[in-house]
């Protein structure tokens, strides 16, 4: 098991604040709130950016890349587009200096010291790490599917209908569908040059460049496009600019994220 490893006196970080830190060669983000430490990767887990660049707001730390929001104590995301946890730390306080372990996964908060326990608090974040259960939409029978497709692919092509077709693509960590994610920016058309169909193309983002998913929501896209009789090919654009961000997100996709 690691050690615990001395990282500074407490006296080197203001109450609030914040400061980086290395332990095993990993670099930590440190905080002192209302007199507790406590300690997490400083890494976002929606890109990799610093946390501890971010604004410090209570126990919540807010990502000064794209605005995700983290608990301090916990490592839990708390708000979009991060939607995994960050990990937290073990932290000691004695004779004036802080102390980090590292730990292996980033469940539950670290350890606070009797002899500089943090006063009660009325703070309350509550994670809001999107879970399969809080995310999740139960998929239509596959009757209902077919029969909902089959009504699509019926009518006249255009971009309200590739989008209305594109609305069964959800992303598989988050449940929601790409079109209320806002990932799609752009429909287009092209007569295909050997028939009377259309070519589609579709510029599309992710919400995060390295986004493990991005592979299936390319195939799942063209799949459902492609169900459309006049449609003769589908080619799929990753985009990142502009970048994606939260706010691209419908209301029902935010309802159905728990953000409001
Ligand atoms: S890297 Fe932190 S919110 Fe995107």
């Amino acid at each position: 098991m690691p050690e615990f490893i001395n990282v500074a006196d407490v006296s080197d970080v203001p109450d609030p604040g914040t400061l980086l830190v290395e332990v095993d060669e990993e670099m930590i983000a440190l905080f002192h709130v209302k007199g507790s430490f406590y300690a997490i990767d400083d890494i976002c887990t929606h890109d990799g950016g610093p946390l501890v660049d971010g604004e410090l707001q209570g126990y919540t730390i807010i990502c000064s890349r794209h605005g995700a929001k983290f608990d301090i104590r916990t490592g839990a995301a708390l708000s979009m587009p991060a939607i995994r946890p960050t990990r937290s730390h073990d932290v000691k306080v004695e004779d004036g200096c802080v102390f980090v372990r590292l730990r292996e996964t980033g469940s539950g908060p670290g350890i606070i010291p009797t002899s500089y326990s943090a006063p009660e608090t009325t703070n309350s974040n509550t994670p809001l790490q999107p879970t399969k259960e809080k995310g999740a939409v139960v998929p239509p029978a596959d009757s209902d599917k077919n029969t909902e497709t089959e009504s699509l692919t019926s009518q006249t092509l255009s971009e309200d209908l590739v989008r209305e077709l594109l609305k069964q693509v959800k992303d598989p960590e988050l449940f929601v569908n790409i079109v209320d994610l806002g990932l799609i920016y752009d429909v287009s058309f092209n007569p295909a040059p050997d028939n009377s169909k259309q070519l589609v193309s579709i510029d599309m983002t992710m919400t995060s460049p390295a986004c493990p998913a991005g592979p299936q929501l390319i195939a799942d896209t063209k799949r459902v496009v492609n169900t459309h009789e006049d449609v003769a090919e589908v080619e799929v654009r990753i985009v990142m600019e502009p970048p994606w961000t939260p706010d691209r997100m419908t209301d029902d996709a935010r309802d159905q994220l728990g953000i409001f």
